[in-house]
């Protein structure tokens, strides 16, 4: 019988010795062996002994396990951080003389790696739009790596991932999704194609603003280099940010149930507010993406953008919440907004944000588990000062 999402992600390995009901923290650095033959599989991927943190902890595989079985993947790795993640995926699966085709909308650190950094390193970047991606076979025929994201940041835009992955197959590429925005409750690229999905698992899956962490889901034989790259580079999370994403988990299905319906109210709400001049989210049917957002998530997500008469106004609005707190962060159960061009997106140039349709008056809003009613009420409240 398979169990549902929550089952699974309550219920992970159980720990026989003690019985207890939360897996334990194994706050070790190393494991020690009976005999010197134990070390025999020091350097084997899956090996069933626990020999160096670095390399594997019973509490990171008990957190590792949950995620694959959310996201569908045969196997989960976990990260320091969602860029370590995205980072160390690329240096194992691209080398010197690489081409990566990538779309221009992407997280500024994602970004900021394809711009400043992956051509330190010989990687040739081409940088494409929403069309130029349909039809990256024809684009870019050399590309060894399609990455992309969808929701994407800050606009929530949606790009149809089977039209990606068809485009992709035709030249062979590995097709690398962000899924941060959507989390595996919302959207499940494995299914639907993508080779490697990779998680800011800071965001939903942490759930609690209080640990950085990513994961990379995917096949066994997929994630095998990137599994010699984790222990080369060694990004790994401590056990105890291990323990805290078990936590998170169990609630992880109830907490976006709770996002997705409270940002889909809150959305309505302002779309009639006489202030806000456009509403972006995936679930309102005004929005371009609706239809692609309707045949690839399941649910909508809590993440949401609006646009104001200018920056001025979106400063006014942030600086009169009483309840949202204005960071640059998202995915918590705190309701969070940020102005993308201060942010997110302050490293862009007045060209680049106009090409990525980025508005100075645009907020980006994360909302968060308060009660609905009270947030549609701050909202409303604080755009009195817009
Ligand atoms: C979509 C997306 N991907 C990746 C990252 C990077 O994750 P982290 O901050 O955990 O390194 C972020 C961070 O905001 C993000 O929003």
């Amino acid at each position: 019988m398979t169990h549902g999402k929550t089952t699974r992600a309550i219920h992970g390995m159980r720990e026989d010795h003690n019985r207890p009901v939360t897996y334990p923290v194994y706050q070790t650095a190393a494991f020690w062996v009976e005999s010197s033959d134990g070390f025999a599989h020091v350097n084997d991927y899956n090996a069933e002994e626990y020999f160096y943190s670095r390399y594997d902890n019973p509490t990171l595989r008990n957190v590792s396990q949950k995620l694959a079985g959310l996201e569908q993947a045969e196997e989960c790795l976990l990260f320091a951080s969602g860029m370590t993640a995205i980072t160390t995926v690329m240096m194992a699966c691209l080398r010197a003389g690489d081409t990566v085709a990538t779309s221009s909308a992407l997280y500024g650190g994602t970004l900021a790696f394809f711009r400043d950094w992956a051509p330190r390193y010989g990687i040739n970047v081409c940088w494409l739009d929403e069309d130029q991606l349909y039809q990256v076979d024809q684009v870019v025929p050399t590309a060894k790596v399609v990455y992309f994201e969808t929701p994407v940041n800050p606009r929530c835009d949606v790009l149809s991932i089977r039209r990606v992955v068809a485009a992709a197959r035709k030249i062979n590429a590995l097709v690398i999704k962000d899924n941060t925005f959507a989390s595996p409750i919302n959207q499940m690229p494995l299914a639907l194609g993508v080779d490697i999905s990779i998680h800011s698992a800071t965001k939903y899956l942490g759930g609690h603003s209080d640990v950085t962490a990513g994961a990379v889901m995917g096949s066994r034989e997929r994630l095998a280099p990137i599994f010699s790259a984790r222990k080369v580079f060694g990004g790994i999370p401590s056990p105890h940010d291990a323990f805290l994403l078990d936590r998170s988990l169990k609630t992880l299905e109830i907490r976006m149930a709770q996002h997705n319906g409270s940002a889909l109210a809150l959305a309505q709400a302002l779309e009639a507010h006489p202030k806000v001049k456009q509403v972006l989210y995936p679930g309102l049917e005004s929005f371009p993406g609706h239809a692609i957002a309707r045949e690839q998530m399941t649910g909508f997500g809590g993440m949401l953008c609006i646009e104001v008469a200018s920056l001025e106004a979106a400063k006014a609005v942030c600086d009169h919440l009483q309840i949202a707190l204005n960071v640059a962060h998202l995915g918590g159960p705190e309701t969070m907004v940020s102005i993308p061009v201060l942010t997110s997106h302050s490293m862009l140039t007045p060209e680049q944000l106009q090409q990525a349709r980025i508005a100075p008056g645009m907020v980006r809003i994360s909302v968060g588990l308060e009660n609905t009613e009270d947030l549609i009420a701050d909202f409303q409240q604080a755009l009195t000062y817009a």
